[in-house]
């Protein structure tokens, strides 16, 4: 009997269903052509839902999530809900409760897709950035007191314990080894620690002394190196090429990781997976909801066909991953342009001709 797996989806609000449309579209073939079956169970949260129930998540649905293979989200987010709630009640949510402690966002310029950067190319932009996902700022500690008055003070701190740092290290460090054995291109550059520990002196120093040691002791073989964010801002863009696998706390990697996606081409090209080695993990385009693209069919779900993709590699089918990845590459340079709106064709052609693809090759 074929294996299946089975996938929660939270097609969410504005170009959310649309795209996972096409997510869908296109893993569905690359089941059919490698003998393995996908059941998807739909959830509605999201803004809509928000607006009709005034509920967000309940915690009945994390319990829901626990007995799925895998997570494939659209977009959260609604101009008629108040910055944070869906933000924090939804997409947060999720990640803390399943402990999704890695977020995944391979930063690849592919062929045909224009880089704002002049004169990098393809075999300059090809890294990831590995972003602690449960960690830091994100955990909410702080709070604030004489609220509204002149003399108002609030706090926001950044946490960080030794195990959460270390686990995070061992996934990038075991991810820089693979890439390493995949590509001796890989293998020439090193893994890079991304902090500020020149002014976070306890954080960046845990992170950085958790690094030195657990590459020295267990990766002697890989190169490491260290910058701080401000100076690695300044190399995405003026040497991209310097990168591989690099690691970051949640503040800063939520941070560098947009403007990877946009030397990447853009948010319609940029595919993120929030992962937990152990667990469930959950997988999104990293564009939100574009709520002026709703409904109008020419948002571009390459970002969610991404997803989509990362998703069949970490549900254990790399073959059927590679293929897709080898489809979306074929349909980029049928493409006029990765931008909404300026594809030469719709999103569910895309979809179509990714799916298409699949089946043939
Ligand atoms: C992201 C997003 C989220 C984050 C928001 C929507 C809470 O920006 O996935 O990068 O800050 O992590
Ligand atoms: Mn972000």
């Amino acid at each position: 009997m074929s294996k299946t797996y089975n996938i929660a989806v939270i097609p969410g609000d504005g170009t959310g269903p649309e795209v996972v449309a096409e997510g869908i579209k296109v893993i569905n073939a690359a089941a059919t052509k490698y003998g393995f079956k996908l059941a998807y169970t739909e959830f509605d949260f999201g803004a809509a839902r928000y607006l009709k129930t005034g509920e967000t998540l309940p915690d009945s649905a994390i319990d829901e999530f626990r007995k799925f293979d895998s997570m494939f989200l659209g977009a959260i987010g609604h101009p008629d809900v108040k910055p944070g709630i869906l933000e924090m009640g939804i997409l947060l949510k999720i990640r803390f409760a399943l402990d999704q402690y890695i977020n995944l966002r391979p930063v690849r310029l592919y062929p045909n897709v224009e880089t704002p950067l002049r004169d990098k190319g393809p075999e300059d932009i090809d890294f990831v950035v590995i972003r602690e996902n449960t960690g830091g700022i994100y955990t909410g500690h702080g709070g604030a007191t004489r609220v509204g008055t002149a003399d108002e003070i609030a706090t926001q701190l950044m946490v960080y314990d030794r195990r959460t740092v270390d686990r995070c290290l061992k996934y990038a460090f075991e991810l820089k080894r693979k890439r390493n054995a995949l590509n001796r291109k890989y293998a020439a550059k090193p893994i890079t620690l991304i902090h500020k520990r020149n002014v976070l002196t306890h954080c960046g120093d845990l992170w950085y002394r958790a690094f030195e040691e657990m590459g020295a002791q267990q990766y002697p073989e890989l190169k490491r190196d260290y910058n701080h964010i401000d100076a690695a801002n300044m190399w995405f863009v003026k040497n991209p090429e310097w990168f591989d696998v690099a690691v970051t706390e949640n503040l800063f990697g939520d941070i560098i990781t947009d403007l990877g996606a946009m030397i990447q081409g853009g948010l319609g090209v940029a595919s993120g997976g929030n992962i937990n080695p152990e667990g469930v993990s959950m997988f999104e385009p990293m564009g939100g909801s574009a709520p002026k693209y709703a409904g109008k069919n020419v948002i571009n779900p390459m970002a969610a066909i991404g997803a989509a993709m990362m998703m069949l590699d970490t549900l254990g089918e790399p073959k059927a991953s590679q293929t897709v990845e080898a489809a979306m590459i074929e349909v980029m340079k049928q493409m006029k342009s990765q931008a909404a709106g300026h594809m030469g064709m719709s999103t569910t052609d895309v979809g179509d001709r990714i799916a298409d693809q699949v089946s043939k090759r």
